[in-house]
């Protein structure tokens, strides 16, 4: 019997779970990541954690069919090279290189909204489907194109970058991450909502909403469900805009489901309800036939479970 082994690189922590070939987690480890040492002191953190965690188990090293691992960021899928990761002010690291050389194991990266949607795919929301795509709303918004059952990687490994969509007009646009105007990202993320409720509180609009306390995405999904009328325009506007990247990709590539996932997605029906309508209103009809849009199901495990997937052949 085989096992896959996932790794889940964040700014703060690495997750290394072990799945068998179902797509099942069995087994997780987390530690942290120790981002301020360097990339070869990570990349001896990960290899130490993922051997833990074997000897940890009732499996052997010799039953580890490959390490997935799943990293925010640009990559080079063929080289395994990390090419920019902020979160980890990681430029030009070999992780595939340098990982196989620790563990002497098959070694595959991918980024980390691309392994989420393969992880839900597998064994989550997406199950059984050939055509799905997925969206993290997260700190950035991640997304991740799966077709035929596989990540659709494109040209270098950058396919799927769904965050970037410009979706704002420019009057209104405000500058992304990645230096462009008007990204998805920059509304729809926990970070864009944090935004947009600050604003409002220093323009003195009529809100619960106060600096006082250090404003989260929660506080204003919380506010939205108690009535707070300038929650609830956030929140409107976040899916606003996310009902409408969605529409451009439908267009594009006519998936099936889309799996909405990353902390944002807990604030439920209010955000569900706001995205499936935009949605509709901006795609041809038979664009929702036979479509859905879903929350995710595996939460935090998604990263994990589709980093293990990377091995699967
Ligand atoms: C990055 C993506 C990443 C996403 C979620 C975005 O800002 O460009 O590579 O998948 O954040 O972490
Ligand atoms: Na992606
Ligand atoms: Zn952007």
């Amino acid at each position: 019997e085989k096992i896959y082994i996932g790794v889940d690189l964040g700014g703060t922590s690495v997750k290394v779970g072990i799945c068998d070939e179902q797509g099942s987690l069995l087994q997780t480890y987390e530690g942290p990541t120790g981002v301020e040492d360097g990339p070869a002191a990570v990349l001896d953190r990960i290899a130490q954690y993922v051997k833990q965690i074997v000897s940890d188990s009732a499996y052997q090293w010799e039953q580890v069919a490959g390490v997935g691992a799943g990293i925010a960021g640009f990559l080079d899928i063929a080289t395994g090279t990390v090419l920019f990761a902020p979160n980890l002010r990681w430029e030009n690291v070999a992780v595939k290189q340098e990982l196989e050389t620790r563990l002497q194991l098959p070694v595959a990266i991918d980024n980390d909204a691309n392994v989420a949607a393969l992880g839900e795919a597998w064994s989550g929301a997406g199950a059984g489907l050939q055509h799905i795509v997925a969206f993290t709303l997260g700190t950035g918004v991640g997304g991740g194109i799966i077709i035929d059952g596989r990540i659709y990687q494109g040209f270098r490994g950058m396919a799927g970058e769904l965050g970037h969509i410009k979706v704002v007009p420019d009057l209104e646009a405000i500058q992304c991450g990645c230096g462009q105007l008007g990204c998805v990202e920059t509304v729809s993320s926990a970070t864009g909502i944090v935004r947009m409720a600050k604003d409002a509180v220093q323009r003195g609009e009529a809100t619960s909403l106060s600096l006082n306390e250090s404003i989260s995405a929660k506080d204003v999904f919380d506010a939205a469900k108690d009535g707070d009328e300038v929650a609830v325009r956030i929140v409107k506007r976040a899916a606003y805009y996310l009902g409408k990247a969605m529409a451009a990709v439908a267009v594009v590539l006519n998936p099936q489901r889309f799996v909405i996932g990353g902390g944002v997605s807990r604030a439920g029906d209010i955000l569900f309800n706001e995205i499936r309508k935009v949605y509709a209103q901006n795609v041809p009809d038979v664009f929702t036939q036979g479509v859905d849009i879903v929350p995710a199901k595996l939460g935090n495990d998604a990263g994990i479970v589709g980093a293990a997937g990377l091995n699967l052949k």
